[in-house]
């Protein structure tokens, strides 16, 4: 069985072949660029329990496990960047090595200095903030996102976020309003671009950066090729500086001046009948449908004993334990209670979150989690929707990761998942191939803004998801 397109997502999420169970597309999608293989899967099977640098640890460069050797992206052959090759990120041609300042590519300027004006934008438009809080404004945001952002190929999927998503997503603790920013005809009022930014603290190595991280970038269909999508990202810059944050962090299927590291989603099918039904898996010639609902039958029942959802009096307990978890990355989320609260208490249909806590104790040993994103089925008479959760983070301390995760997967499928998906970040190798999840075809590219890290990372040295 085989995924045969690619699933509309946030940031160019895509679905792809899993080496054992899925068989070859009748309907292929392109493979990646060479030069975004940083490195082969059996090296990344083989880092299933990677040594990873700790913060406060006083060596120069990481642990070699966590860097990509040699440079994944040399500056031959890769394409110009009209817009990119001026902006304050590591270029291609800068290469790699200790040689090049890890930190801040530019210094910032008072805020006072900042340009207080916005970009211009061609005459028919204006800028827009859009309030998330406003009903109207907020389904104006989900239509323009629903018709125009990340579609698969053959457009029989169509991404399809909810207002409740979209107000977790862009509303965390600390939010600025005037980072949602979006682009209207002016003479119909018409929403026709959009991206954002959120606040957050990124640690890198030791340095704690306040950031941007940065999401839903699009450009409406009739607009594109237009050079808008570098006034958007130019206008949230001048926005950021406005707060004083002067770096940012995103990511995307597009390959630009420079990645930090390149990961790839891995998935695994809940619900085999549905997918392949709608044609998201193909069987392949030596699998039956029998066949491959028995490969990926879960067990009825949780297996982990004191396995129950996360609640608000949780929340002191489980921000011990992540940030003690993230602490081994080089690069990773700075979480403090505040934001544990947001990303990590249940939301209905949009994230949640589990415990282990010890029978018989107040004790938390473990943690688990996962937010929800459903597309719109096209053109099925069966199915209308496909559900997919998309692993966030998990921590094991006493129950085996592959246990607490199968058990994440019995929770999912519960709550009507098709199809539930991880990257290969922080430990997650140690269970991607024990509990049936295939390998994605496509790359997801880490990015920051104005901070360089001199040396390619693996995937396993990051400890941060970005939505
Ligand atoms: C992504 C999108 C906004 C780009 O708009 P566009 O009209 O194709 O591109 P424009 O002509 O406005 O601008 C081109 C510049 O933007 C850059 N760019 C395009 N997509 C980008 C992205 N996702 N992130 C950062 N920069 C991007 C290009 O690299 C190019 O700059 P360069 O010359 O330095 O390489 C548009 O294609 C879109 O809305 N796509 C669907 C949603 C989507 O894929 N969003 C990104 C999710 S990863």
């Amino acid at each position: 069985m085989k995924a045969t397109h690619m699933l509309p997502g946030a940031r160019c999420q895509q679905l792809a072949t899993s080496r054992s169970q899925l068989r070859p597309s009748a309907i292929p999608s392109p493979p990646p660029p060479p030069q975004t293989l940083i490195y082969r899967l059996s090296t990344q099977l083989r880092s299933a329990a990677p040594r990873v640098v700790v913060a406060g640890n006083d060596s120069s460069s990481p642990d070699e496990e966590q860097i990509s050797n040699p440079d994944p992206h040399p500056a031959t052959a890769l394409a110009q960047h009209r817009f990119w090759e001026t902006q304050p990120v590591r270029q291609f041609k800068d290469g790699l090595g200790p040689s090049l300042v890890e930190g801040p590519i530019e210094q910032p300027t008072p805020v006072d200095a900042v340009k207080q004006e916005p970009y211009n934008l061609p005459a028919l438009y204006e800028w827009t903030t859009c309030d998330m809080d406003d009903d109207r404004t907020c389904a104006e945001v989900c239509n323009l996102l629903r018709d125009n952002y990340v579609v698969n190929e053959a457009s029989t999927f169509r991404l399809s976020f909810s207002k409740e998503f979209l107000r977790w997503a862009l509303c965390p603790p600390g939010y600025f309003k005037s980072w949602h920013i979006g682009v209207r005809v002016k003479a119909t009022q018409k929403l026709v671009s959009f991206i954002t930014g959120v606040p957050s603290r990124i640690r890198v190595r030791r340095e704690v950066v306040r950031m941007a991280e940065v999401n839903l970038l699009c450009v409406h269909k009739k607009l594109r090729s237009k050079r808008l999508a570098p006034v958007m990202i130019k206008e949230l810059t001048r926005r950021a500086h406005l707060e004083n944050v002067w770096q940012a962090a995103y990511t995307g299927g597009l390959l630009l001046p420079t990645p930090i590291a390149t990961c790839r989603y891995w998935h695994r099918s809940l619900n085999p009948k549905k997918l392949v039904d709608v044609r998201f898996y193909r069987l392949g010639p030596r699998m039956t449908m029998s066949r491959a609902v028995k490969l990926h039958r879960l067990p009825e029942a949780i297996v982990t004993l004191g396995f129950r959802k996360m609640e608000l009096a949780d929340v002191p307990a489980i921000t011990k334990l992540l940030r003690g978890f993230l602490s081994q990355f080089f690069i990773a989320a700075d979480l403090d209670e505040k934001d544990v609260e947001h990303w990590l208490l249940p939301v209905e249909n949009v994230v949640d979150s589990y415990v282990v806590q010890k029978p018989g104790t107040n004790e938390l040993t473990d943690f688990c989690s996962f937010y929800t994103l459903s597309s719109s089925i096209l053109n099925n008479q069966n199915h209308s929707v496909l559900k997919a959760a998309y692993s966030l983070y998990n921590v094991s301390t006493k129950t085996p990761l592959h246990q607490l995760v199968n058990d994440a997967l019995i929770v999912a499928k519960k709550e009507d998942h098709d199809v539930f998906n991880a990257l290969d970040i922080m430990h997650n190798h140690a269970f991607l191939d024990k509990l049936k999840f295939g390998p994605g075809d496509w790359r997801r590219h880490y990015y920051l803004y104005n901070y360089r890290i001199p040396f390619a990372l693996r995937s396993p040295a990051l400890g941060l998801v970005l939505l």
